[in-house]
């Protein structure tokens, strides 16, 4: 996982490292941060902070990249965009443009996806707990596959299909309790987790289901977990399922596929993050000559670093002389973006002033307006001494598992979002209003009534 929320000045990455390491960003003398080429200060202007704002052209990179890389090695491998991680239509789009399927977890996902054209044969169906009405829409809509997580579940999705009439197509997805060596609310693969079916019983059970009139099983699937940064993990997981595959197989059964899931970390801090080539090599080798089709569910890779969380400083609040921090108080906050109050993630902050990179600086507190202390974006944070009111901030690498987790928490309406390419963009998603949060309540009449009754 990134490095936790305490900032370590002495080896936090400085403003120049994380613009090398980020190419969606330039500082222009004259106009401050751009993104994608685009002046941040504009955006902030004509569509307000704090606003969500995602890079196409990076996306568009990073999707090709990540393709390459299994090409490069002639392994046929078909993508399966996680869009837990970022589930905009626009997203969705571009990705489908890509050649890409999506990874869904909800019925609701599987209607965003169908609305953004993705083909039901693009579409794998993962998640613990799917419910009766989920399962049926899946088998209704004919999607690629659904990995079942549990053997309830099997024999569960058995009887709707049946109710369905039609063979649902299935995975089971294993549980390889292997310690993906990540932050412990992101491991999924070990023998604890919720996860998966424990993978001595999946190999039984495989063989039994073969009996089931309404299910075809076409193979095995696995998810270790996330923001994974070696190969080991992923080799040990991977091995042990082309061991079960072998041990099917021997069986007497068919495996034609195999889902490798997500996982791949990216660079928050100064982490040295895997590359798609290290992905595909360790594919390549534990499952490469199984001749199952191959599938992976990358969800942070491809989004987290082509999106950015613009916010602007409402105040700033002086320390006590002796010890206190000094706070830098944004108009984002923990209901924006959840994760640094979730899982103690870093993220890169850099002002977007021209004259912002080689001021001096001082350490900050950065923090948002909600009413929690665990609403801290960074501690002992180098920012300029000079930061002031109205001043606009960018948080790094929020294009995963940012705008989707985010909450109307304190009454704060969800933020705007944007989309740049190329130099154009566009608002993607108007500003929520507080008019539009209440006007799905309802107050029963009962209850003013009762009032006035007793009153
Ligand atoms: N496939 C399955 C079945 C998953 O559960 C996940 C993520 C993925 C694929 C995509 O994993 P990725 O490539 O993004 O690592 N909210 C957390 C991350 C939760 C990940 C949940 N599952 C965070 O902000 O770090």
């Amino acid at each position: 996982m990134s490095a936790p929320l305490p900032s370590d000045p002495a080896t936090d990455p400085s403003f120049s490292d994380l613009l090398e390491t980020r190419p969606t960003l330039t500082m222009d003398v004259r106009d401050g941060l751009l993104f994608e080429g685009v002046p941040l200060h504009v955006i902030a202007a004509a569509v307000g902070t704090p606003c969500w704002i995602t890079g196409a052209k990076t996306l568009r990179r990073r999707a090709r990249a990540l393709k390459m890389a299994f090409e490069a090695r002639d392994l046929p491998v078909s993508m399966h965009f996680a869009m837990k991680s970022q589930d905009h239509q626009a997203t969705l789009t571009l990705l489908r443009q890509c050649g890409y399927g999506v990874d869904i977890v909800s019925g609701g996902e599987m209607q965003r996806a169908l609305h953004a054209g993705i083909s039901p044969s693009g579409i794998v169906f993962s998640g613990v707990g799917k419910s009766d009405a989920e399962l049926r829409a899946a088998i209704e809509h004919d999607i690629a596959q659904i990995n079942v997580e549990s053997v309830e579940e099997l024999y569960r999705l058995d009887e709707i299909a049946r109710a369905c009439g039609r063979v649902a197509r299935a995975a089971l997805r294993v549980n390889p309790d292997v310690d993906a060596d990540t932050h412990d609310k992101i491991s999924t693969g070990r023998a604890g987790d919720k996860f998966g079916i424990e993978y001595r019983r999946a190999v039984t059970l495989y063989g039994e289901a073969a009996s089931l009139k309404n299910v075809r099983l076409v193979g095995l699937a696995v998810h270790l977990g996330s923001q994974m940064l070696t190969a080991e993990p992923f080799r040990k997981g991977y091995a042990r399922l082309a061991d079960m595959v072998r041990e099917i197989r021997a069986a007497g059964h068919t495996v034609e596929a195999v889902d490798c899931g997500g996982g791949l970390g990216i660079r928050y801090r100064d982490e040295i993050a895997p590359s798609p080539d290290m992905l595909a090599g360790v594919i390549a080798e534990t499952l490469g000559d199984l001749n199952v089709r191959l599938s992976i569910e990358p969800g942070r890779w491809l989004s987290a670093p082509t999106g950015i969380l613009l916010s602007r400083v409402i105040e700033t609040k002086a320390g006590s002389p002796e010890s206190g921090p000094n706070f830098v108080v944004i108009d984002a906050a923990m209901n924006d973006l959840a994760r640094p109050s979730l899982y103690e993630s870093w993220h890169g902050i850099l002002p977007v002033a021209p004259t912002a990179l080689h001021a001096p600086t001082k350490l900050w507190d950065i923090v948002g307006p909600v009413c929690e202390s665990s609403d801290i974006f960074a501690r002992d944070r180098a920012l300029p001494a000079t930061i002031k009111r109205g001043d606009l901030t960018v948080l790094l690498d929020t294009g995963a598992y940012g705008s989707v987790m985010s909450s109307t928490y304190n009454s704060r309406p969800f933020a705007a979002q944007v989309l740049v390419d190329n130099g154009k963009w566009d608002i993607i998603r108007q500003r929520q209003s507080v008019a539009e949060l209440i006007a799905s309540e309802t107050v029963p009449d009962w209850l003013t009534a009762s009032r006035n009754n007793n009153g």
